[in-house]
């Protein structure tokens, strides 16, 4: 059976703890899709076209890492793209509490649909999408924490 896993998240922006799980992802499973979700309750600070175009400037080296856009459930999307796996990042024991809420509704709706979590490299433990864009909007360097090419698309974005 192909491993087609889904790795959602609202990846404003995508960040190297991301990078990594999608790294690890891609040499566990046959094919990986990076589903950016539009997370309007979010308010993002980039919109969701810039969101996928980042992504995909960052991941065009992986050869089975696509990146797709989605606006609705994520059992849906699954659905609609034969994936039956999906990534999450675990950093610590409060991610794992929602994560595991969202695994198990999602599995009462998709029963075939597995959640495999990939616990975060230690590096990376602390970083958030959140933390990124602070760190940025008060003048701070984020190149350590964001691909080179999302961290000019920020200072773009921010001045
Ligand atoms: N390294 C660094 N940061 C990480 C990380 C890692 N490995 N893994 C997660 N994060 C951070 C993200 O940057 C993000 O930070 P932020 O909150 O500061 O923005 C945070 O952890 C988690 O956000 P994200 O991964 O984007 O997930 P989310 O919680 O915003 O979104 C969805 C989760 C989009 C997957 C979920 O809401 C969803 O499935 N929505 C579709 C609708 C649906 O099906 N709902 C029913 C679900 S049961």
């Amino acid at each position: 059976m192909t491993k087609k896993a889904v790795y959602p998240g609202t990846f404003d922006p995508l960040t190297n703890g991301h990078i990594n799980i999608i790294q690890r992802s891609a040499e566990l499973f046959d094919e990986v899709l990076v589903a950016v979700a539009k997370s309007s309750g979010k308010a993002p600070l980039f919109n969701l076209e810039q969101r996928v175009e980042m992504a995909n400037e960052s991941l065009a080296n992986y050869a089975n890492v696509s990146v797709i856009l989605f606006d609705g459930l994520l059992v849906d999307l699954a659905k609609q793209n034969n994936a039956n796996i999906v990534v999450r990042g675990i950093r610590s024991i409060a991610d794992f509490e929602y994560e595991a809420q969202m695994a198990g509704m999602n599995r009462k709706m998709l029963p075939q649909l597995e959640t495999v979590f990939l616990t975060t490299h230690s590096d990376w433990a602390d970083l958030s999408s959140t933390l990124v864009r602070d760190i940025a909007r008060h003048g701070g360097n984020v190149s350590n924490f964001v691909p080179a090419n999302i961290a000019i698309k920020i200072s773009e974005k921010l001045g």
